[in-house]
């Protein structure tokens, strides 16, 4: 596959003003800085379709990006953040709760997760979140070219044991700043988005 065409259709906490039609779409979970937005851009190869930020919080709605007319990628807000109040993280709660339960077309969720770091409390519950809604188990470890191949293969494996994973769910090391990944990504969508 080949994304020719990718852009921004909806920016917004509002279930009323989500795109209303149930074209299949991917969305990207994880903790605020983890790389969501970057990855977006990686897939689309594009610098600024979704606003990078170094510091956490960025994205506190939901984005929904067509890609090629066909599917849409979703970036979630992220968890973890923790300057965010408690009102906001209810809130946080509920706006997910209700994409996760209203999504006709949602195919899957792909969650990222730092690879220099152990998996957060956090990252744990979402992944169990997203199996208990029968997700498949599909993560990204992201920011790999800050550590060593070495530590990559060592850190998966810390992944896979800390989520729980099963021998067939994936994990993906990815780098949006050197496109590591990107291959293997987009094959695993274009799979999902022609099921
Ligand atoms: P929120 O919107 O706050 O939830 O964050 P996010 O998950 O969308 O993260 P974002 O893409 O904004 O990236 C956060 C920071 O990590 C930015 O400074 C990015 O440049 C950096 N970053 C993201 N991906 C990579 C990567 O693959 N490698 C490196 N070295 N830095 C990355
Ligand atoms: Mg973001």
């Amino acid at each position: 596959m080949k994304i020719k065409k990718s852009e921004i259709v909806a920016v917004t906490g509002n279930p009323s003003q989500y795109p209303e039609d149930n074209m299949k779409e991917i969305a990207f979970a994880g903790r605020s800085n983890v790389g969501k937005s970057s990855l977006l851009n990686m897939i689309t190869n594009r610098k600024k379709l979704a606003k990078v930020s170094s510091s956490p919080g960025k994205t506190q709605t939901i984005n929904f990006y067509e890609i090629n007319d066909k599917f849409r990628i979703v970036d979630l807000p992220g968890y973890g953040y923790a300057k965010v109040s408690r009102s906001l993280s209810n809130s946080w709660g509920n706006m997910m709760d209700q994409y996760f339960n209203t999504r006709e077309g949602l195919v899957t969720v792909i969650q990222l997760i730092d690879i220099r770091h152990e998996p957060t409390k956090q990252d744990i519950q979402m992944y169990e979140y997203l199996k208990h809604f029968n997700l498949d188990g599909i993560v990204v470890a992201t920011k790999a070219d800050k550590i060593s191949r070495n530590e990559i293969n060592k850190n998966v494996s810390v992944i896979r044991k800390k989520l729980k994973m099963e021998d067939h769910d994936i994990v993906i090391p990815t780098s949006s700043l050197k496109k590591t990944g990107y291959d293997e990504l987009l094959d695993i969508i274009e799979q999902l988005i022609e099921l």
